[in-house]
């Protein structure tokens, strides 16, 4: 028994890698064919004059020639086998949804809550979490069942706002990482059930209807269409959350609704581009638009950094000594980031990152002040109470030259 309590917490790391390693794997399978066959739907060949056939498309791939037909009704005859590509998709989620409880529900103090955000347990940080999850499809779904749908601008206005609303008031319940990783979760809970609720039932719906020689129910396939047209916009957003938690001047941002907000549109706006383009319908001055947002989002995010960097100077001009720096990350970073971490549920420091000594210290220095001067992403949810003042001596002796003999 012993032994098994010992053991757990490499378990659980390990099981974060390979869950995490199968949730990438299936989520490239899973967009690739997506954005596979709506490349193809674009580049087939509509002008062929094959009876029954709407477009051909020749391929060449991995030593083969591919000719590729899309029928314009059903087949006459069923073939043996019939792939539906829709287990990409349930294993995506599934996976992704495991990914959520080994990571952030077995470390909901540390990861999900941020006191300063929020002081909630962590059974009701899980609850709040399960409610967005779901919420977001239950409200999302209700919205394109209503009659607003038939308006694609102000649905996509108003979806866009929702999940504006929903990431602001997820950073202010959440810790900020844990904030992001839940809008990104939401989305690809919507996007998983848009498969299993409306795209698989409307393609099963076709199927039953022509084995029985029925017309198929043609409502339910303009829904599956507009639901596979939503996913197709959501894959960027949810992709660039899913990465995020490597650029904590994203998430770590004072205002990171608004640059995940920013990004989400400058990504939608690309893919906007391309499908425009697969359409035939060629506007080329979006795609410098999106670089031109993009560059507003460096300065936005880095200039105030810069300033105030400027500002902080150390006002009484005494030297701040090394000892003073190593104190306080020895106390406030230590119990996690050493060669022995004493923080429950910590066997090894988290990224290997360990900040004993002097070489330590200097060598990490630059993200140190991204993680915790920059932005106070660290310590996670500041759970070991590094003041302002302390924040500020670490900046200052970084300022003052990163001496450390004195
Ligand atoms: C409660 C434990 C804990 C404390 C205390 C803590 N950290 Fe961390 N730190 C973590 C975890 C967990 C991660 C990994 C996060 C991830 O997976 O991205 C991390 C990651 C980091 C990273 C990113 C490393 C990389 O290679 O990207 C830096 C830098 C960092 N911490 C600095 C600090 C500093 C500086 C302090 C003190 C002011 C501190 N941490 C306090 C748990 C802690």
């Amino acid at each position: 028994m012993d032994l098994l309590i010992s053991f757990t917490p490499y378990l659980i790391d390990w099981l974060d890698l390979i869950v995490r390693w199968i949730h990438i794997i299936v989520g490239i399978a899973w967009i690739g064919t997506s954005f596979y066959f709506n490349w193809l739907d674009s580049r087939l060949d509509r002008e062929i004059d094959k009876d029954g056939i709407e477009g051909e498309l020749w391929s060449v791939h991995s030593g083969g020639f591919y000719n590729i037909n899309k029928l314009k009704g059903p087949p006459k005859e069923f073939p043996k086998e019939l792939h539906w590509f829709k287990w990409e998709a349930y294993t995506t989620w599934i996976s992704g949804f495991t990914l959520l409880v080994i990571v952030y529900y077995f470390n909901a103090e540390s990861l999900m809550i941020d006191k300063n955000v929020n002081d909630i347990s962590p059974m009701n940080s899980i609850l709040i979490s399960l409610i967005f999850l779901f919420g977001s499809w239950f409200l999302y779904d209700f919205l394109c069942k209503s009659k607003l749908i038939n308006n694609t601008a102000i649905f996509t206005i108003l979806c866009f706002i929702i999940s504006i609303i929903l990431a602001f008031s997820l950073t202010k319940i959440f810790g900020s990482r844990a904030a992001y990783i839940h809008v990104g979760a939401s989305l690809g809970t919507i996007m998983a059930a848009n498969v299993f609720r409306v795209i698989i039932p409307s393609q099963k719906n076709m199927v039953n209807a022509a084995l029985n020689n029925k017309v198929p129910d043609l409502s339910q396939g303009i829904s599956a269409k507009t639901r596979s047209i939503h996913n197709n916009y959501m894959t960027l957003p949810v992709l660039f959350i899913m990465i995020s938690s490597h650029y904590p001047f994203t998430y770590g941002h004072k205002y990171n609704w608004i640059v995940l907000a920013a990004i989400s549109i400058i990504g939608a706006l690309v893919r906007h581009y391309f499908n425009l383009r697969n359409k035939k319908q060629y506007k080329p001055w979006i795609l410098p638009v999106a670089a031109f947002g993009m560059i507003i989002m460096i300065f936005y995010t880095s200039l105030p950094k810069i300033i105030s960097d400027k500002n902080t100077l150390n006002q009484s001009n005494e030297k701040i000594s090394f000892i003073e720096v190593q104190n306080i990350i020895k106390y406030r970073c230590g119990v996690c980031h050493s060669k022995n971490p004493t923080f429950e549920g910590f066997e090894e420091p988290p990224l290997g990152l360990i900040l004993e000594t002097s070489d330590d210290i200097l060598k990490n220095i630059n993200k140190i002040k991204t993680q915790s001067i920059d932005s106070d992403i660290m310590p996670p949810g500041n759970i070991t109470g590094i003041t302002e003042t302390e924040r500020n001596i670490i900046l200052n002796w970084i300022k003052q030259g990163k001496e450390i003999n004195n």
